[in-house]
């Protein structure tokens, strides 16, 4: 797989690889805690003149033993926020990338926003989120050698850290799986290889795994999902893992579209490409379940993963087709481009049928949630208030940003169909929310149940170097079912 950086917390004895210090402005001591040699070195570099440690300022310098040191400006002390320092990380490993170094040792920036074991875990996971590339379909030349980062934590906080960045680490390790699995190409990220890829997560963790093909699929009465995989070569699967115990039971559901060419409601030539990630919400649920089985949560997860191509052909389902789904709504295709919303019914309806205490699920559903949220920010849906209010927490501490939006009775009357219980696309308005409005009618029983459009921040689809998928998600619904796992209370029925 790809290049994913393995971090980790050091001692006074430091490991190999070069050095970097964070030096706020107007501040002329070194910070306190740092090995001999270090600080020694970091008071020379204090003194050159010109030195300022303004944002973005560096200076090498060689210590002993050929050991070189990075200085960096972190800018005033006071203006340090969560945001700041995740790009000051950022910038750190790019010049240590560039060193063409295998490993380096960064010493945390003294300061508030970077004490306890909550913060340990999210600059762990940020540190090494930044160290990710996609490089595994490139000539060795152009692969990263950076493979490690050893911590020193500030001065005091040493057990914080150890505490914490094993959770940063974990989580990281599932967005490295899920972005891996997100930028795959899509002539090989078919539904069957999707399938094998969560098989094989299941065998690692010792996790129960069934895998539905069409037969199985027709047994079921799953007319969503075997509508949108007819027109593909590579027919569909449908995934069901069963991972961890407790006293809660969570099912997270996921998109797995491997390919959206939109279908006979053929998209536009232009960016068509950027929708080989639009099995983010499968890669979501998967990266989730890596971290989750990591860190032994105390809850069982069941995750429930549709995957199908989307492709036009003479077998493809077209507008103006009435499919039954596994719940027994009809839907009248009205364009074959909603097609996320056709496989998420099946699976919803199978994942709530086993009554979990909660249902969430990740899709990369509407362009209409990009344009309300911009390409940073994702939708939430849902009817229950606390589970709003634990997944926006969980979503702010983890820098993910997500809004809530609106699930308003005259969005379901405008996905009400003339021939068919429900129509798959409405008007041109509210596009975000008609279709969660949509998903709705295949959530019964569950009272609990969020949708998250992550269509914006699943992916970039712009640049080079940042371009690609981001695994989205994984750190707030892990934080969150760390909360949950915590609180231990019995949920209402
Ligand atoms: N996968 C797309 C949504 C999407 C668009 C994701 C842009 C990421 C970036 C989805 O299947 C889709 O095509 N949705 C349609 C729905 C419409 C036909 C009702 C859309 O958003 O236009
Ligand atoms: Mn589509
Ligand atoms: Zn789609």
């Amino acid at each position: 797989m790809a290049t994913e950086l393995v971090v980790s917390v050091t001692g006074r004895r430091l490991p190999a690889g070069r050095v970097v210090v964070g030096l706020f402005a107007g501040e002329k001591a070194a910070p306190a805690g740092l090995p001999a040699a270090v600080a020694k070195g970091v008071e020379v570099a204090l003194r050159r003149a010109g030195w300022k440690g303004e944002e973005g300022q560096s200076a090498e310098l060689e210590l002993a033993a050929g050991r070189v040191l990075l200085v960096r400006g972190l800018g005033k002390r006071a203006d340090l926020d969560a945001q700041r320092l995740r790009a000051w990380l950022g910038q750190a490993v790019d010049a240590v990338r560039s060193a063409d170094e295998p490993a380096f040792v960064l010493a945390v920036p003294d300061h508030e926003i970077a004490r306890g074991a909550a913060a340990a875990a999210r600059i762990a996971r940020e540190i090494a989120i930044a160290g990710y590339r996609f490089d595994s379909w490139l000539g060795k030349k152009h692969r990263s050698r950076l493979k490690r980062v050893d911590l020193l934590p500030p001065d005091g906080d040493a057990a914080a850290w150890r505490a914490g960045v094993p959770v940063g680490a974990a989580v990281a390790a599932g967005v490295a799986l899920a972005r891996d699995l997100g930028n795959t190409p899509p002539n090989v990220a078919t539904p069957a290889w999707m399938a094998a890829q969560a098989a094989r997560l299941a065998r690692r963790h010792g996790a129960k795994i069934r895998i539905l093909t069409p037969t199985e699929m027709k047994r079921r009465g799953m007319g969503g999902i075997l509508a949108v995989g007819g027109g593909s070569e590579h027919p569909p699967r449908l995934v069901r893992i069963e991972l961890g115990s407790g006293p809660r039971t969570v099912a997270l559901v996921g998109k797995g579209v491997t390919f959206d060419t939109g279908g006979i409601s053929i998209k536009p030539a232009g960016q068509m490409d950027e929708m080989k990630w639009d099995k983010s919400g499968a890669c979501t649920v998967l990266g989730a379940l890596e971290a989750m089985a990591r860190l032994n949560l105390p809850v069982r997860v069941r995750a429930y993963l549709p995957l199908a191509e989307n492709m036009p052909d003479g077998r493809a389902y077209r507008p103006g087709d009435i499919v039954r789904c596994a719940n027994g709504r009809t839907v009248e295709i009205l364009n074959t481009d909603a097609e996320g919303r056709m496989i998420l019914a099946d699976a919803l309806a199978w994942a709530a049928s086993e009554k979990p205490d909660h249902l969430l699920e990740y899709s990369t559903l509407t362009g209409a949630c990009v344009v309300a949220l911009g390409p940073t920010g994702a939708g939430l849906f849902t009817p229950d208030d606390e589970l709003a209010g634990g997944l926006l927490s969980a979503a702010e501490s983890n820098g993910e940003r997500l809004w809530r939006l609106p699930l308003w009775r005259e969005f379901l009357e405008e996905m009400r169909g003339a021939h068919a219980d429900l129509r798959n696309s409405g008007g041109r308005w509210g596009g975000a929310c008609t279709a969660a409005a949509f998903l709705s009618q295949f959530v019964e029983p569950v009272a609990s149940w969020a949708h998250l459009d992550i269509a914006g921040p699943a992916y970039v689809g712009e640049g080079k170097i940042q371009r690609g998928a981001t695994g989205y998600g994984i750190a707030l619904t892990v934080d969150w079912l760390r909360s949950l796992g915590k609180s231990g209370r019995r949920p209402r029925r």
